[in-house]
């Protein structure tokens, strides 16, 4: 107790401060995601995502090279393919884009590279909704076992991790039945275990073209409200066979990473999504907030939270910081 104890000691000296950092920030720890569109020579920025891109397949391999450059190795890829129907059907085709994209990707970097597939039908429906539905409602039980046919002709492309995101029961146990019925039991799955029903996916629906035509996610993704019912989700997608597990969003859910990370001893992700990264860029626009100052805490903040991996549409630039030592 004071007098005894000064803590602010220990933070007299930079050096000593650095040496008692709790909690650190890694290139390693990210996972950069890419929005993939059909054509040639395609790169339009998304409007309320300044620095996010929807790319053709060629401008992503640049983008590739880019990432390694900084040393980004894990990359998680999105589609918006050229049509939509009711069932989603061209999520699971061969020369589906996501597919030509992994393709594309493998041919190029072979290994160097960690790819990872969101798994999901909403950008693929016309409805926007992450399944095929009947009346207002995703049913469950069909897009599980479709689910299984786009994981894997995903892998059979080159897919490195499955990353289903639906958030259908029993969707991680489809998935892992079918990659081990086909060859793919060396394949991770890391499931979008929690994830809420939030207002923060409002970007990520204009880069991914996603939105639902009617109605909202909330009978399949969580109420923000519940912090007991996560452990629930969570405890599902461990017994199926989850390899990983992630909370979404982070930053309005940094109790939720803790809580997860607590409870199951299966590595963690967090994605810190697009409302996330269109709040901090706007204001930094603005001139409001100190940009990268604010980037780096809020990443550290996630981190500190629990989560071991975090996906972030920051990672290339954080990337480049650290190599200039900031
Ligand atoms: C698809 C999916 C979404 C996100 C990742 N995968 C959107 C949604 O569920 O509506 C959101 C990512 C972000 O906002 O950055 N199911
Ligand atoms: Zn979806």
């Amino acid at each position: 107790m004071y007098p005894n104890t000064r803590l602010r000691r220990r933070r007299h000296h930079p050096i000593l401060r650095d040496l008692l950092q709790e909690t650190h920030l890694r290139k390693e720890d990210f996972i950069y995601p890419l929005f993939v569109v059909p054509g040639e020579g395609i790169k339009k920025e998304v409007s309320s995502m300044p620095g996010v891109y929807q790319q053709s397949v060629d401008q992503i391999i640049k983008e590739c090279e880019e990432c390694l450059k900084v040393g980004l190795k894990s990359l998680i890829l999105f589609g918006i393919p050229e049509t939509k129907d009711s069932k989603g059907s061209t999520a699971n085709h061969e020369h589906g884009i996501i597919q030509k994209a992994l393709r594309a990707i493998k041919k190029e970097f072979q290994n160097d590279l960690l790819l990872f597939t969101d798994l999901c039908f909403c950008e693929y429906t016309d409805h926007g909704h992450c399944g095929p539905i009947e009346g207002d409602t995703v049913l469950n039980d069909e897009t599980i076992e479709l689910l299984g046919v786009q994981a894997l002709s995903h892998c059979e492309a080159g897919a490195d991790v499955i990353a289903p995101s639906g958030m259908m029961d029993g969707m991680v146990q489809s998935i892992r039945k079918a990659l081990d019925d086909n060859t793919f039991q060396d394949i991770p799955i890391l499931s979008y275990a929690v994830k809420y029903a939030s207002a923060y996916y409002g970007p990520f629906r204009d880069a991914a073209e996603s939105t639902p035509q009617f109605g909202d996610r909330r009978t399949y993704q969580m109420n923000p409200a519940n912090r007991l019912e996560a452990i629930l989700e969570a405890a599902e997608d461990v017994a199926e066979g989850a390899d990983m597990l992630m909370v979404k969003p982070a930053l309005a859910y940094l109790d939720i990473i803790r809580e997860v990370k607590d409870h199951f001893n299966l590595p963690l992700a967090a994605y810190s999504v697009s409302g996330e990264y269109a709040m901090i860029k706007g204001a930094g626009r603005l001139g409001y907030i100190d940009e990268q100052k604010v980037i780096l805490e809020t990443l550290l903040s996630i981190k500190r939270a629990g989560a071991d991996i975090i996906l972030t549409y920051f990672a290339k630039e954080v990337a480049q910081w650290m190599g200039q030592k900031v």
